[in-house]
């Protein structure tokens, strides 16, 4: 049921902060370390792994995206990411020493399960990161990391994309616990800000009915553009797509720093592009570099929509409209600068008279190839 909201994916973006609590529930212990008992792959065979391989869809693929950053940078073992449908029909090179993580909400979607099969064949070993206990996905994996999101109705993922980010992050970090990098600190530092972060998504939930006028007032545009860096650049490629899923807008993400490749070119005079921008205080070159970007898209004309940190100054003579949202650490900040999107895109497509939760020609969990 919808409990009191319109929709259910109203519901489900507010049991976001209520989903990543579940999510972690029990997988941290009293001293602050990971147990992740139900990933039956043994520690012996996690300091083996040489290669993480990472295959999913639309949104979960967004996940991945993200969980690459994280994985690079606490384990040192490189990580691919792969859209599942484009997957075995390449010749991937895999082996039992490559990790394959599966992340599908339904547990269902047949381009993820061939991709994993194929996986298998080779003899690699495949983490699911799922949401639905029992489906296919999971039963056919080497071991699974189920989230703890409970059902998602609406078409559109929210309350399972900001869970299989925790999941991707917990992965990340226990991988780096078991095999001990330099980064040792810093994980346990991060593993406690983890632990706080639903109460982050809940302030920023609180803050959103500026997000929803702003969406209302846009209701008759054609285009919106997304820009972001680094964990920032998945954010936006969401963003976009949930723009297309529900609002059936021209919408794209961007890298910020390719816009000078091509992109800066679809600039005009009034068009809305959302930006991304990362924490001053962690990779503030790159918080440098984007605010050069959004003086020169508005130097364009564009109408900015910037989502920033809490406290940086910098950005805000140039924001047309300022999305504000909490200081987190760098990598984990997708989990709080993805809700404003999804509550701009489901008040942009309920404005412009769409069905929010069954929107025209997808369907929740797509069984074909
Ligand atoms: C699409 C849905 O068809 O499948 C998306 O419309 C979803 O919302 C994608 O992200 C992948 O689904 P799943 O269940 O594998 O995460």
């Amino acid at each position: 049921e919808k409990g009191g909201y319109d929709y259910f994916m109203l519901k489900e973006i507010a049991e976001q902060p209520k989903a990543v609590a579940d999510t972690l529930l029990g997988r941290i212990d009293a001293a602050g370390s990971l147990t992740l008992d139900e990933v039956r792959i043994s520690t012996a065979e996690l300091r083996e792994v040489d290669k993480v391989v990472i295959v999913a869809c639309g949104t979960a693929f967004h996940a991945g995206l993200i969980a690459k950053y994280a994985i690079e940078h606490w384990t040192r073992i490189p990580c691919e990411v792969e859209l599942a449908s484009e997957f075995r029909y390449r010749d991937p090179i895999l082996d039992p020493r490559t990790l394959v993580i599966a992340i599908s909400q339904s547990g269902e979607t047949m381009d993820t399960l061939m991709a994993l099969r194929h996986a298998r064949e080779q003899g690699s070993k495949v983490l699911a990161i799922c949401n639905t206990n029992g489906s296919t996905i999971p039963r056919e994996s080497d071991a699974v990391l189920y989230t703890h999101a409970g059902p998602e109705v609406a078409v559109a993922s929210t309350k399972a994309f900001l869970t299989q980010l925790v999941a991707c992050y917990l992965v990340a970090l226990y991988l780096g616990q078991v095999r001990g990098t330099k980064w040792g600190d810093e994980i346990r530092a991060v593993i406690r800000d983890l632990s706080k972060i639903s109460q982050e998504v809940e302030r920023v939930l609180k803050t959103m009915e500026p997000v929803r006028e702003l969406a209302r007032s846009l209701a008759t545009k054609n285009t919106v553009l997304f820009l972001g860096r680094h964990v920032g650049y998945p954010v936006a490629l969401e963003g976009a797509l949930k723009l297309k899923e529900l609002a059936y807008m021209h919408a794209e993400g961007f890298a910020a720093g390719e816009l000078k490749h091509g992109p800066i070119a679809l600039i005009e005079k009034d068009l809305p592009v959302v930006v991304v921008v990362p924490s001053p205080r962690g990779r503030s070159v790159l918080h440098d570099k984007i605010v050069s970007n959004i003086q020169e898209i508005r130097a364009r004309g564009a109408r900015t929509i910037v989502i920033a940190e809490e406290g940086d100054e910098a950005v805000a003579p140039y924001a047309d409209h300022l999305i504000r949202i909490p200081a987190t650490p760098t990598l984990l900040q997708p989990l709080v600068a993805t809700v404003p999107l999804q509550v701009f895109a489901c008040e942009l497509a309920t404005a412009r008279g769409n069905e929010v939760d069954q929107p025209r020609n997808l369907a929740k969990s797509v069984t074909v190839e």
